[in-house]
């Protein structure tokens, strides 16, 4: 008891020390923008692991219960890393741009700055790819979870074929999955062989293929009615104000999505270029708070708790995790080698939200709604902390000893405890068998095909 007491004192010891870490650094740092942390799915991975920072390829190894766990399998879902901006968002920073330089008339060094040294280098043909942060971010997770699994993530199982590779069709999923494998065979120097990947959408696009949420969610226009109304109202019109404000354009001029152009160029250029940029000043901290707010409120509507079928939609993903973990249960049990050690999966935000979701994190008392904001402001439900560039879920199955099988859930490389789950297990590692307890009624239905299917309206409704 008293070994657990202090392991556990040593475990709050570090989580309190990176937080202390994270306001110092952003403080007192001239090259970060104020907002950095509110950037919801825009934002750095090293904003949600501040230590990150100062040595990208640093790890924070957790304490298990036991000298006796050996890791046996571990399934990691990762989001891609750094891209570019949209079609769609290029088009809206233009636009911006246009103001700035033909409207502003405001005397501040930063808006000259803007106006004659800034130029607008986003194009709409960069469309969403994976920029060199992007591959880097992939790269230096690889050879994070390597030092932090090194029986499982080893050049061995590279080897011997047992790392499977599976990634979404996207562009920025394949490259993010080539930059991962990169990540690996650089770190061995392996030069002799080339390790293949699978492309599969009905496991890390799933959302596409849910006929029930795509009709219903993400191409009905009112799925969303609170975040409609919280873009109306009257927090998000003192920010658009402050912005024209500052750039002394009337007020007309600065719409909601000038506002967020403003939000996502200083994001971007952060992400992109580690730049601090002008583009930065046009809001303050209590604006980006707003900004990050209206973004967490679509997120929650359109892939989190706001629709029973967005986390439902995920059910393929969730029982395909599980058959993973099963088979190499089941295959160390009846003393073969486990034929899949290690699976990586890179899809998007939209793969993994819902998951989350369904497996219940980040889950509040109350709901995300326009009138609320100032009650939500300690929520967890927050994109900014959950869904950086590369953000990921790892499930790491250990073996304790005589079949006492553990499965410890990560969350961006920190362990977390599964939600409901209450566990008296030291360190927070719970017995595989009650995580399936935890999970029955999921286990046992959440059939992506029924969950999918549109439901037939009543008739004379
Ligand atoms: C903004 O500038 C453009 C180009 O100079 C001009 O056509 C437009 O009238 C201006 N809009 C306002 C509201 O001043
Ligand atoms: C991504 O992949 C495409 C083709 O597969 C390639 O042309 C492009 O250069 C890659 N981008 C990066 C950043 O690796
Ligand atoms: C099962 O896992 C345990 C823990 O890693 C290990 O000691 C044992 O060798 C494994 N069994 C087989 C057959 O691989
Ligand atoms: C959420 O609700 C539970 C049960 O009603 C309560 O114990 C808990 O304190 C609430 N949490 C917050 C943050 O309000």
């Amino acid at each position: 008891m008293l070994t657990f007491l202090f392991k556990m004192t040593i475990f709050y010891v570090f989580i309190i020390s990176s937080c202390l870490l994270n306001h110092v650094l952003l403080e007192g740092d001239p090259d970060m923008p104020a907002i950095a942390r509110y950037f919801n799915t825009k934002g750095r991975y090293e904003e949600v692991n501040p230590y990150l920072r100062e040595d990208i390829l640093a790890v924070n190894r957790f304490i298990l219960p036991s000298a006796q766990c050996k890791e046996i399998h571990l399934t990691a879902i990762i989001r891609h890393g750094t891209r570019y901006p949209t079609v769609k968002s290029v088009k809206k920073m233009q636009q911006l741009y246009d103001i700035v330089r033909h409207n502003a008339s405001g005397e501040q060094s930063w808006l000259r700055e803007l106006q004659t040294q800034w130029t607008m280098w986003y194009t709409e043909d960069m469309d969403g790819r994976l920029v060199q942060k992007g591959v880097n971010d992939h790269k230096h997770l690889a050879v994070r979870l390597s030092k932090l699994f090194p029986s499982l993530i080893s050049e061995e199982h590279l080897r011997g074929g047992r790392i499977k590779f599976i990634t979404s069709s996207k562009h920025r999923c394949v490259n993010s999955t080539l930059s991962f494998k990169a990540g690996l065979t650089e770190l061995w120097a392996i030069k002799d062989m080339e390790f293949d990947h699978a492309v599969n959408d009905a496991l890390m696009r799933f959302f596409d293929q849910c006929t029930r949420f795509v009709q219903e969610v993400d191409n009905n226009p009112s799925a969303a009615p609170e975040l409609d109304k919280f873009k109306q109202g009257p927090e998000m019109r003192r920010v658009q104000e402050k912005i024209a404000d500052r750039l002394g354009v009337p007020y007309s001029l600065i719409t909601q999505d000038m506002a967020k152009a403003a939000f996502y160029l200083c994001a971007y250029e952060f992400a992109i270029k580690a730049a601090n940029s002008p583009w930065c000043q046009l809001l303050d901290e209590d604006d980006a708070k707003v900004m990050e707010y209206a973004s967490d409120l679509g997120e929650f509507w359109k892939r989190g708790y706001g629709h029973d079928i967005n986390s439902k939609a995920s059910c393929i993903l969730f029982h395909d995790v599980f058959k993973r973990l099963e088979r190499a249960a089941s295959e160390n049990k009846s003393g073969q080698r486990v034929s899949e050690a290690v699976t990586i999966q890179v899809g998007h935000a939209d793969t993994l939200l819902p998951l989350l979701t369904l497996l219940g994190f980040f889950k509040d008392n109350d709901t995300l709604t326009s009138d609320n904001y100032a009650a939500q402001a300690e929520r967890s439900f927050r994109t900014s902390l959950m869904m950086p560039y590369a953000a990921n879920l790892v499930m790491a199955l250990y073996d304790c000893g005589g079949g006492d099988l553990r499965l410890q859930p990560l969350l961006n490389e920190k362990p977390v405890s599964f939600p409901g789950l209450s566990t008296d297990q030291p360190a927070s590692m719970p017995s595989y068998q009650d995580v399936r307890e935890r999970y029955r009624e999921l286990l046992h239905g959440c059939d992506f095909e029924s969950e999918c299917q549109l439901v037939k309206e009543p008739a004379g409704v």
